[in-house]
């Protein structure tokens, strides 16, 4: 495996505005504020952050999922970046107030 953990966040901005969507969210931001967060503390080759398009959870955006666990996480604010990387990218401890989880097919939120 070349990553330990690997973050997806979604910033796709739906073409019609009226859709809620994470690129229109600070979807962009939040990638910046991942990349920069993995950096700052050295973690760059062992973790990998990116942007990706739509991941379907749109109206829990902004949304992002990090595997190899598959956590998902919604309503996700810049100001919850640290906590993130701290307790789950260092700890292996996810944070259960941001967490989306699947029951089937369809995210309970
Ligand atoms: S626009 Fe982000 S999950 Fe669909």
């Amino acid at each position: 495996m070349k990553y330990q953990k690997h973050v997806f966040i979604c910033n796709n901005q739906r073409p019609d505005p009226a859709k809620k969507s994470c690129g229109h969210e600070h979807g962009n931001a939040l990638v910046a504020a991942f990349k920069a967060g993995i950096k700052e503390r050295g973690l760059n080759i062992q973790i990998r952050a990116q942007q990706t398009a739509c991941l379907d959870a749109c109206v829990f955006g902004p949304a992002l999922v990090i595997y190899p666990e598959a956590i998902w996480y919604g309503a996700v604010q810049l100001e919850d970046v640290n906590e993130i990387i701290e307790s789950h990218l260092m700890q292996n401890q996810p944070v259960d107030r941001l967490r989306l989880r699947f029951n089937g097919p369809h995210l309970e939120g």
